[in-house]
């Protein structure tokens, strides 16, 4: 027989003709399950380390003057006027302001954009695609740190019980993430509730704050999978339950808090994203450019359609979404295949589809380090590559941002109309 050429690169043991692919009994799924556990922890805790808790960066003087619109001046001169806070002094010389203190410049400044609650709702927005690996929990996360960023008060939730989002958040599901911190105790309701004491009637406890001032989080960890079934159960046992408007009636419970909340599904058509469907006031669909996610969209459209329609039949009004947008993700500006679907996407979807596209970066694949675009402040790499990355989501959040907007009466200026409206 003649050597295969490739032969001599490959290990030895992958030649074996004896070598099986392992069986798996019920107890081995166990074991593997507990062990890969083990070494996530270890790898997650390795990522975190050395403080093990994330700290946010701080921004100099001219990243929070760009940041809120107002000249290096007037900045200057407020704090020297000392009615400004001033910051912690570097070796350099150069003033770091934390995000809080940005935040309480604006205020003074009278330049935080939050909503008049004597006329605006707060916003619920879902990033929902029934595909994984489009970007969902990639466009959640920078959304909510660029709303937080700009003043808005931020609630997210992290509706996955896989719990990237909330990983991103420097928070490992399992070890980090008690359940009554997920949305599982309002999920399975007063009845279901593993102890009774984890049914307080409100989503208020389950939210955490995070190291993003103005952004809190309602985190998620594989309880999750648990609720899915309660409200199953819930289905079958509770007279005129809807199961779909759960998630929606527990935002109630703290939404006046908050301008913006974002929620960021799972890749499936469970309860818990028709829950986060129904809750939405705004849905954002991320699409990568490539004909099978092209096809998903599709039938996403059907899904949504049949699910609104059995709802619509028990509802006194029918759901409608403030806008519906489709946001091109990991596009590459250069790539003829992804030009092409882009265009076919405009055909389809006409003026859904979000001006700004999300282009593929490496900055945003986000590595060991557990670091979005948002929250890097010294970049190893090509100054450039962070700054495009930046501007992409710049372009794609601020875009949303004004969608948020145009749902606000007194944020409009006469005649001024939504983007996607
Ligand atoms: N603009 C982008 N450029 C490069 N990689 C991206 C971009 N957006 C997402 N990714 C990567 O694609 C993968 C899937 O993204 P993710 O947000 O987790 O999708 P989903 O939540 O829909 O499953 C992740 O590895 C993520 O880092
Ligand atoms: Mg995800």
């Amino acid at each position: 027989m003649a050597a295969n050429p490739n032969d001599a690169a490959l290990p030895r043991s992958e030649l074996d003709p004896t070598r099986r692919i392992p069986p798996a009994s019920a107890d081995d799924i166990q074991v593997l399950a507990d062990q890969a556990a083990d070494i996530l922890k270890e790898a997650l805790a390795a990522a975190l380390e050395p403080a093990n808790r994330k700290i946010l960066r701080k921004w100099n003087l001219k990243e929070v003057a760009e940041l809120l619109g107002v000249s290096r001046k007037t900045l200057e001169r407020g704090i020297d006027d000392g009615k400004l806070p001033d910051g912690e002094r570097v070796a350099t010389g150069r003033r770091l302001f934390t995000l809080e203190e940005v935040h309480r410049i604006q205020g003074i400044l009278g330049l935080l954009p939050t909503r008049d609650p004597a006329t605006d709702r707060p916003i619920v927005v879902a990033v929902a695609n029934f595909k994984g690996g489009v970007a969902k929990t990639s466009t959640s996360i920078h959304l909510g740190q660029y709303l937080a960023l700009r003043g808005y008060r931020t609630l997210m939730i992290d509706a996955d019980a896989q719990g990237s989002l909330t990983t991103l958040f420097g928070l490992r599901p399992d070890a980090d993430v008690d359940g009554r911190h997920t949305l599982s105790p309002w999920l399975r309701g007063p009845d279901l509730v593993d102890d009774p004491a984890d049914w307080t009637g409100t989503l208020a406890t389950a939210i955490q704050p995070t190291y993003w001032h103005g952004l809190d989080l309602i985190a998620a960890n594989l309880q999750l999978y648990g609720a899915e079934f309660a409200i199953s159960a819930r289905r079958a046992n509770e007279q005129n339950f809807r199961f779909w408007t759960v998630l929606k009636d527990g935002i109630q419970t703290v939404s006046a808090n908050y301008d913006v909340i974002v929620i960021d599904t799972p890749p499936s058509l469970s309860f818990l994203t028709t829950n986060a469907i129904y809750a939405a006031d705004g849905i954002i669909m991320p699409v990568p450019p490539a004909m099978m996610d092209f096809a998903s969209s599709v039938s996403f459209f059907q899904l949504l359609s049949e699910l609104l329609a059995s709802t619509n039949q028990v509802e006194a009004t029918p759901k409608r979404f403030d806008f519906l947008g489709l946001l091109v993700s990991k596009f590459e500006p250069k790539n003829g295949a992804h030009i092409a679907i882009h265009d076919w996407l405009r055909a389809a979807f006409a003026k859904r589809v979000l001006v700004n596209t999300m282009g593929m970066s490496t900055v945003v694949r986000v590595g060991a380090d557990i670091k979005t675009a948002y929250e890097i402040d010294r970049y190893d790499g090509d100054r450039r590559t962070l700054a495009r990355a930046i501007e992409y989501l710049n372009g794609v959040n601020g875009e949303i941002e004004a969608v948020i907007r145009a749902q606000w009466p007194s944020k409009q200026a006469p005649g001024r109309r939504g983007v996607l409206a």
